[in-house]
């Protein structure tokens, strides 16, 4: 059930559209909207029912000895005045001072302060139904129409319009969805930051030339499909040959180098103010050359081969500089029909990049761009000029072996998983996240022979600023279940008992994690507040159960559209595997990774041990329903 946002009264901070945007800018980057949801907040779990559950999700992954180990840290750290007693008061009194205690120190943690590229290690790329284009005409045009789906849809957020989304009966928080346009990270040489604003021009990128194109006329009317075909075109002339300057290169490194080259390249005006362009535009447009998608064999090749291209562009000879990692969104359509987005992660959850795609794939499937009127008098788009230095030129360079060997390293193996789907599994009355967890679980224990720490995303919107809690889908009740089923000599009835509790198991976590009592997230804040306050960072912090806990060998993450669209990432780990799956009616699209150069990790042996996995779980239940076991 939905309802509408504006039931809620209060406007926030952005709701004229297109109007007035130089103070739009300062309010939405020097204030944060108030709780207008008048949402809860995010509550500090009781230490003990957190170590509990701690105690409980490190047990698979040690042996007796080590296990003993950890529950004497444990109990230290619990004991009644002790270090952990301490954290916990201080966490609680962050927790009465702020909106949302986690809020920045996440945003900081897991985002801002993380020093590796954004490609691959963060930023998740989406893939939109493919789509055959002919002609350069063809391309320009679905260009045009995803840019006017995307624009009526923020006209809709500005408006406050938006559904509210529901868990159950409570409503989620919304405001992800107003960091989406006109959002950029800009790298810094220890930690990032970012820039929030509302403009009425986004960048387009060809052949790695970047333009600046004003999408509304003279008039203050939003161009019709046909004027923003014809600016495309414009920019397609202006940018014939690839450019020598490739500065979108950049953003694929680490950030450390990106930050030192950003300082260097805005000593010049010219650079500077094309860079404020690009941050202050509303989105990027890459409009990609051909990958060969469909000189490739089978939907299972294009998809991997989009998967790619939406997550590092296929590297540098390919569309890898065609591209400004940095934006929040970047829309990608490519010469032969890759189409899709990039995210830059750092202010939205997938989620909400998901419900964009269903509507913006909706508007062009219904052709609702067809007969706007004209605008009057659009401006020229223009190109933004960068002045490139030799030591810049080696800075590219850098950057253009990086990145390939990023993406060399990147396996993929996106597939359509469609002997069932999520109908299925409710009619056994499951699950249906708990039951593909579950599945991972079992399909990676088939093949390691080892318990895989998981990690999986649950959303905290229940709570204002709420963003997730991790979903530790790795349980004692997961390794048996994997175990009873690998044994030949278990019946059927044994099977099934093991896998309903294993499932169980999942879906309990599961509700806690949403409700913000999971171990992490807790435990992140606990460690954070130490450090805030010089106190040493407790041993439990240090001991094997927590590392190899949090080791996330899968890290998962249910990111649900419509349409047969995925979104895809890379793992956690150097021996991990990511897997982002969308389970819809009848079938489900997963997205799997791993890197290459890892000898323990393979990709097409994971999708194989997870489709056995999936058929052996779907045949255990068709025999429960025939015979009763
Ligand atoms: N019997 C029958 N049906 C059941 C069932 C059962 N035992 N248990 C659940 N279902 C139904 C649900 O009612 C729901 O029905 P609907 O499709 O009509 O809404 C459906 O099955 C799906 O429920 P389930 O699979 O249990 O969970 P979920 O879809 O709510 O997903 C999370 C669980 C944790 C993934 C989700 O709550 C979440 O947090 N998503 C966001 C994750 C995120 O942030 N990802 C992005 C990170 S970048």
């Amino acid at each position: 059930m939905v309802i509408p946002f504006e039931k809620y009264g209060q406007k926030g901070l952005f709701i004229q559209p297109y109007t007035s945007s130089l103070q739009l800018i300062a309010n939405y980057s020097s204030a944060k909207p108030k709780n207008v949801q008048n949402l809860p907040q995010l509550p500090v779990p009781k230490l003990k029912d957190t170590l509990k559950k701690y105690l409980n999700t490190v047990r698979p992954h040690l042996n007796d000895e080590e296990f003993a180990v950890t529950v004497k840290l444990v109990e230290d750290f619990q004991v009644d005045g002790g270090v952990g007693s301490k954290l916990q008061s201080l966490l609680e009194k962050r927790a009465r001072e702020k909106e949302n205690w986690l809020e920045e120190w996440w945003l900081h943690s897991a985002y801002l302060d993380f020093r590796s590229p954004v490609v691959v290690y963060s930023n998740p790329g989406l893939v939109f139904p493919f789509q055959k284009f002919n002609t350069q005409d063809d391309q320009l045009r679905y260009a045009a129409q995803t840019l006017l789906a995307a624009l009526d849809y923020k006209s809709l957020i500005d408006r406050d319009l938006i559904p509210v989304e529901m868990m159950g009966k409570s409503p989620l928080d919304m405001s992800q969805y107003k960091k989406i346009f006109g959002t950029c990270r800009i790298p810094g040489i220890k930690r990032d930051s970012l820039s929030y604003n509302d403009t009425k021009y986004v960048t387009v990128i060809h052949n790695k030339h970047f333009f600046h194109v004003d999408l509304w006329g003279e008039d203050d009317v939003l161009l019709n499909e046909d004027q923003i075909v014809d600016q495309l075109k414009v920019v397609l002339a202006m940018s014939q040959k690839p450019s020598s300057k490739r500065i979108g290169i950049l953003t694929s490194e680490n950030r450390n180098v990106w930050g030192k080259a950003y300082q260097a390249l805005v000593a010049d005006n010219t650079n500077r103010n094309s860079l404020l362009d690009v941050e202050k535009s509303l989105a990027v447009l890459c409009l990609d050359r051909a990958s060969g998608l469909w000189e490739s064999g089978d939907k299972n090749a294009r998809q991997n081969i989009a998967a790619a291209q939406t997550i590092h562009g296929g590297g540098a000879a390919s569309n890898g500089a065609n591209r400004w990692f940095d934006k929040t969104i970047q829309f990608i359509v490519g010469a032969d029909g890759v189409t899709g987005l990039t995210y830059e992660h750092s202010p939205a959850e997938g989620q909400p990049i998901a419900v964009l795609t269903d509507f913006i794939i909706d508007f062009i499937n219904q052709n609702k761009s067809a007969k706007r009127p004209k605008s009057s008098n659009p401006k020229q788009p223009f190109r933004l000029e960068f002045n490139v230095t030799s030591e810049m030129e080696n800075t590219l360079r850098t950057a253009e072996d990086n990145l390939d060997r990023l993406a060399t390293d990147l396996e993929l193996n996106c597939f359509t998983y469609d002997k069932y789907g999520k109908d299925f599994i409710k009619s056994q009355r499951l699950s249906p996240d708990s039951y593909l967890q579950m599945a991972m679980q079992y399909a990676f224990y088939r093949l390691h022979k080892t318990p895989g720490a998981h990690y999986e995303s649950a959303a905290t919107r229940i709570y204002v600023g709420g963003r997730t809690e991790t979903i530790r889908s790795c349980s004692v009740d997961s390794v048996e279940f994997a175990k009873v089923m690998l044994n030949p000599k278990t019946s059927p009835k044994h099977r099934l008992e093991a896998m309903n509790r294993a499932i169980n198991s999942h879906k309990d976590y599961t509700v806690n994690a949403l409700q913000g009592f999971g171990v992490d997230r807790h435990l992140l804040g606990l460690k954070l507040i130490a450090i805030e306050n010089n106190i040493d960072i407790p041993k439990l912090y240090l001991d094997s159960g927590y590392v190899k806990s949090a080791h996330m060998r899968i890290s998962t993450s249910q990111v649900a559209c419509k349409c047969d669209g995925f979104m895809c990432y890379g793992p956690l780990v150097p021996d991990g595997y990511a897997t982002c799956y969308n389970p819809r009616a009848g079938d489900v699209n997963f997205a799997t990774s791993a890197f290459l150069s890892h000898p323990d990790t393979s990709c097409a042996s994971y999708r194989a041990a997870l489709e056995a996995a999936l058929q052996d779980m779907h045949d255990l239940l068709l025999l429960n329903t025939k015979s009763k076991l």
